[in-house]
């Protein structure tokens, strides 16, 4: 796509910009416009289709916003390949019908090596070939979309809808931007083209898009599949920018060519993933192979199917193609599929069951969550019984009753969940879910907060709430006793040897090696475990008494704000307001906790069996020269391991906070920073220092 020379001038050109910037609001003269923008294709380029940026985040917005205002002051030198003309701003679009060029086909599926050589076996008889050359690319699980360039501009953005007809998305489309505006067709004579490809979402955007969703309190999406599909009718534009959506493009289905440019490449798939490769667009130009044989194929399609997991994206199988266009079009297609193409099905990650009943948990902090009982499915190499539903809206929004059939899914390492209920399957004998009004374990009443959707047991006595409080103080994250576990938290307190946290260190060993299975040994590695975890740091202990809303990062920040774990008991909520993380929410609930005595009388105990309430680091230091500094690290570090600038910063008495707000005294910037240093720019309490600056000033 671009040669090296080309690769440096363009880097060369940015770095030139970017020093004229260099914090002023300037434009460039008129002239300079064309390569501003060819710049900003670069880089787009660089980050979207082959993952390799060469300037940050921040200094492409800098040079973004440089063309944009150079824009504004020249309008009629924009043009409508223009990066800043991807920003949708029709609200509210309604989608307009359009036809496709060649109808949308579908694929005829496969699923073991039977299906795949009876396929080989047909092109081989149709054709007369005997060694047909396929070419294998992966089946991208997205939504799949029609796109028309014209003289080198994207003129049109279709869906599928039933094949024959689709809907205009294109200014949706815009905001992919693997997707490029423009593109030299023109170079291989091609005046008009027609491509099909897949919307997608990589794994990466799935989960920051849902952990983006959780903050707001917004119900999560099922997959990426849904999350790429559900994006394309947006009615804002904006909107489907944030989904941070990408493409692959995988095949040409028409091309209006004149006689100028090679195009030889155009007589093979293979040939035209290459093109498309070489024109700045994402092909599954790596991922693709060339064999013969239907062997071969099959090799190939079980060893992508093997390394599934690995992917940055989902895939639900592998396509196989014959690779010769020539031969294509004499297999032809049915009115279905094409004869030359089939899909291989991955072994399914959905699947249907019966949902049995709904039992109600209570977790440590006593909220009471419904867990689906199902009939077991063997499901992506795992038999599946039971599946978290979350709470009572959520429930409705699936609308789940028991009896009901449900559809289940386990995408990759995600835990399985239920995609939706099938109510069409219903024979009028299925049952309502409904919600306890009393505790399932202590029989107390229920209590739910207006802005929550949970419903809470506030019965700190009760039985569920003090096994899994104690089960968490125990948890590899919070005090990580080794060998102590779930297992024996449970069966320790129902043998009575164990009723609460400070009876950890009070156990009765006489008593638990006349257990079944506790071995000379393995009450020694009890033992030893149970007392290593006395030494364990204070922000361990914080973490594990399970306060709401305090999380290991949070602990952090609070442990490191105290010489001693009681000293919480004198601050006000304002105060502890004023730690970074720490909102009104986060104090209400420490406040609380340091102002009960049950707790009080908890941590006295703890101490007396020899716990570490107090902050060793802290008192050690709190002399230093970063002392009550609050430091954050963004972009990579070229002579320290991020680790050990921070262990120099704590050491120093400074606190290394998780975020940029106006809370922070310094950020270090390393290579590569992005959009911390964008935020901390705006704040000016912010001091932002190079690496060599924060060693010297650790030093001082
Ligand atoms: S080729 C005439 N290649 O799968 C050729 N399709 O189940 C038609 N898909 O509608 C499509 N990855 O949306 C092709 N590498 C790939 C694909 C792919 C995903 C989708 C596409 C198609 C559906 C058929």
């Amino acid at each position: 796509m671009y040669s090296t020379k080309q690769i440096q001038d363009l880097q060369q050109q940015s770095i030139h910009f970017l020093s004229k910037i260099n914090g002023h609001a300037i434009t460039v003269a008129p002239d300079k416009i064309a390569i501003l923008r060819e710049i900003l294709q670069f880089h787009e380029y660089r980050y979207y289709v082959v993952s390799e940026p060469l300037v940050s985040d921040y200094e492409y917005d800098l040079l973004y916003q440089l063309l944009l205002r150079t824009e504004q002051a020249y309008p009629d030198l924009v043009t409508p390949d223009s990066p800043t003309q991807r920003v949708g701003s029709s609200l509210n679009q309604h989608f307009v019908t359009v036809q496709h060029l060649v109808p949308m086909l579908s694929l005829d599926n496969s699923y073991n090596a039977a299906d795949l050589i009876d396929f080989d076996r047909k092109a081989r008889e149709l054709s007369g070939i005997h060694d047909i050359a396929y070419c294998i690319e992966p089946k991208f699980d997205g939504a799949g979309i029609s796109l028309i360039y014209e003289n080198d501009l994207l003129i049109r953005a279709a869906t599928r809808g039933d094949g024959v007809e689709g809907e205009d998305i294109t200014t949706n489309i815009k905001q992919v931007r693997s997707i490029p505006l423009t593109a030299a067709f023109s170079k291989y004579g091609i005046r008009q083209i027609e491509i099909r490809g897949e919307i997608i979402m990589s794994k990466q955007s799935f989960e920051k898009y849902n952990a983006q969703l959780a903050v707001q309190g917004l119900p999560s999406l099922a997959n990426p599949r849904n999350a790429a599909s559900g994006s394309l009718r947006m009615k804002d534009p904006k909107e489907v920018a944030q989904r941070n959506l990408d493409a692959f493009l995988y095949h040409i289905s028409y091309y209006l060519k004149d006689d100028s440019g090679e195009n030889n490449l155009l007589s093979s798939h293979s040939g035209s993933l290459e093109l498309l490769w070489n024109l700045g667009f994402r092909s599954p130009q790596k991922e693709k192979r060339v064999v013969k044989g239907i062997q071969a194929v099959i090799d190939y399609c079980l060893a992508f199917e093997a390394g599934r997991d690995t992917l940055p994206y989902e895939i639900d199988g592998m396509v196989v193609k014959v690779n010769d266009t020539a031969l294509q079009d004499k297999l032809g297609m049915t009115s279905h599929h094409p004869r030359w193409a089939i899909a291989f099905k991955f072994k399914a990650r959905q699947a249907t069951t019966q949902l049995n009943g709904i039992e109600f948990q209570v977790g440590r902090t006593g909220a009471v969550t419904p867990v689906a009982k199902l009939e077991p499915v063997f499901l992506g190499g795992v038999t599946v019984s039971s599946i978290s539903v979350h709470n009572e809206e959520y429930i409705k929004e699936k609308d789940l009753k028991i009896g009901d059939t449900v559809l289940i899914e386990r995408a990759g390492d995600v835990i399985p969940q239920i995609v939706k209920s099938l109510p069409e399957l219903r024979n009028g004998h299925e049952q309502d879910i409904i919600f306890p009004k009393e505790c399932p374990v202590c029989k107390s009443e229920l209590y739910k907060e207006e802005t929550e959707a949970v419903w809470r047991c506030i019965n700190i006595e009760c039985e569920a709430q003090v096994v899994e409080k104690m089960i968490h103080f125990v948890s590899k994250d919070a005090m990580d006793i080794k060998s102590f576990g779930e297992a024996n938290v449970r069966k320790f307190y129902e043998l009575g040897l164990l009723k609460d946290i400070p009876g950890i260190y009070k156990l009765n060993y006489q008593r638990i090696s006349e257990l079944e299975g506790f071995g000379k040994k393995s009450l020694a590695n009890l033992k030893s475990a149970i007392e290593a975890s006395k030494k364990q740091p204070l922000h361990r202990l914080v973490f594990g008494l399970g306060i709401r809303f305090v999380g290991e990062t949070t602990a952090k920040t609070l442990a490191n704000a105290v010489a001693h774990i009681f000293d919480f008991t004198g601050k006000t909520e304002d105060e502890l307001i004023q730690l970074e993380d720490v909102g009104v929410k986060v104090a209400g609930s420490i406040h609380q906790f340091f102002k009960n005595e049950q707790n009080i009388h908890m941590l006295k105990q703890l101490e007396k069996s020899g716990l570490q309430l107090r902050n060793e680091k802290r008192n050690i230091v709190t002399a230093g020269s970063l002392s009550g500094q609050t430091f954050l690290f963004t972009g990579t570090l070229a002579k320290l391991k991020r680790s050990e600038a921070e262990a120099m910063v704590e050491g120093k008495g400074g606190i290394i906070v998780g975020g940029v707000s106006a809370k922070l005294n310094y950020l270090v910037v390393g290579e590569d920073a992005g959009s911390k240093l964008e935020k901390a720019k705006k704040i000016n309490t912010v001091k932002i220092i190079s690496e060599d600056e924060f060693i010297k000033l650790a030093n001082e």
